[in-house]
């Protein structure tokens, strides 16, 4: 059965091949002629250079744009600096707590508990009875919010904006959390969305839409990417029993073999910026006011950087991947995905022998020029016990 990483090349595919293109290519995408910055070189100064590729965007960093799924500017997400430096200084204590000693011991527990769960059953669906309670479990962990609240999130499915038929759910999630914040503003805890409504901003409180907009990359950034690292893990060590063993036989292997993970997985495939004036990327002019595509996923394939791209090897070293981008907006959330992958390897070399694959249907995103396998669409696994 075919893994995501044994995916047969597939010579159109834009995000996959691009040692044999030029560093960009204009591409139409989702409707419409858009500039692809591929080349790893390329994709790290244009992420640096916000003065000429901006991101003072709303709603359309993302692609496709989200102007039909959300009402809000996501923050630090889509504005520049210095503005965004600013805002993202509000919400990084939050980021930080996955460093912190007691978050990784509660990480632990919940993941022991769930992986404990799974091999006691005889099958389950890895997407929604494991990727999506552990993605949820752990940002409530993250966020210092009772798990309680996680029942809530689980209920959202993989993507918070579109559901399978792509009938956006923005609405709900809007109107969901500003009854969020509203609680947190009667009764303050400990809680992200507490320090929200207590937080200032150049001297004065942040707007309800500010708020909103911290929140809305919170519960969206953080989802379908952590999901879908889950179920990629998970699938890679059914169909590669000799990595499973490879992290088992020293577990300081692990720590690398994450950075590998989402190298290969690049969730994130690519996200827009805006030219502020008339330039040119690799020979393709983008007059000001256009987008050009900032694609991660390429540049985590570039052979001028990664020996044997296609290849999983969890001991590459070195490793410049950009599945988190680069320069200004890094992911905030990395330090947090990285705990929960680190937690999940950990564990499952503690407590599963092997994984067996029963059935699994993908992902996909079809455009004119290629079809593109993105992730599990579900995956139904035994975790056999140690
Ligand atoms: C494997 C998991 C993840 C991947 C691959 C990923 C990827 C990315 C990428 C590529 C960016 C850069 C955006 C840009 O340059 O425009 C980014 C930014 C961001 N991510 Fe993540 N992300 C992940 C998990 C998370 C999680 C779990 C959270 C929150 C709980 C999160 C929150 C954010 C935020 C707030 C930003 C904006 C930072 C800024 O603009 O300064 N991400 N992420």
């Amino acid at each position: 059965m075919p893994c995501p990483f044994h995916n047969p090349k597939n010579p159109t595919d834009p995000f996959r091949e691009p040692r044999e293109r030029d560093g960009v290519l204009v591409n139409n995408f989702q409707g419409k002629e858009i500039p692809l910055v591929l080349r790893h070189e390329d994709v790290r100064r244009v992420a640096k250079d916000w003065q000429t590729f901006s991101s003072d965007a709303p709603f359309k960093v993302p692609i496709p744009t989200e102007e039909d799924v959300r009402t809000v500017r996501q923050l630090p997400l889509e504005i520049d600096p210095p503005d965004q430096q600013a805002y993202r200084e509000v919400v990084e204590p939050f980021f930080n707590r996955a460093k912190l000693p007691e978050v990784i011991a509660q990480m632990e527990r919940l993941v022991g508990e769930l992986v404990t769960a799974a091999r006691d059953r005889a099958s389950f669906e890895a997407v929604r009875d494991f990727a999506i309670p552990l993605q949820s479990r752990a940002l409530a962990i993250l966020l210092n919010v009772p798990d309680a609240e996680a029942a809530i999130w689980i209920g959202w499915g993989t993507h918070v904006f579109r559901d399978g038929n792509g009938t956006s759910k923005g609405a709900a999630l809007e109107a969901y959390t500003n009854a969020l914040l509203d609680r947190a503003a009667a009764h303050p805890g400990d809680d992200l969305f507490s320090a929200l409504t207590q937080a200032t901003f150049q001297g004065r409180p942040l707007t309800r839409q500010e708020m909103l907009g911290f929140c809305s990359i919170v519960f969206a950034g953080g989802r379908d990417t952590v999901i879908n690292s889950i179920t990629g893990i998970i699938a890679h060590l059914a169909h590669t029993p000799a990595d499973f063993e490879f992290l088992r036989a020293d577990r300081k292997r692990i720590i690398g073999a994450s950075e590998e993970f989402f190298r290969a997985l690049s969730p994130v495939t690519h996200l827009a910026r805006k030219c502020t004036h008339d330039t040119a990327v690799h020979g393709v002019n983008v007059p000001a006011g256009e987008f050009v595509s900032l694609c991660f996923s390429s540049a985590n394939f570039d052979a001028t950087v990664f020996e044997a791209p296609d290849e999983v090897k969890l001991d590459r070293r070195p490793n410049p991947h950009v599945a988190f981008g680069f320069g200004p907006h890094l992911c905030l959330g990395a330090a947090h995905a990285r705990l929960v992958v680190r937690t999940l390897l950990n564990t499952l070399c503690d407590q599963v022998a092997r994984i067996d694959v029963l059935e699994q249907t993908w992902k996909s995103e079809t455009e004119p020029s290629y079809v593109r396998r993105l992730a599990a669409e579900s995956l139904h696994v035994k975790f056999a016990r140690r």
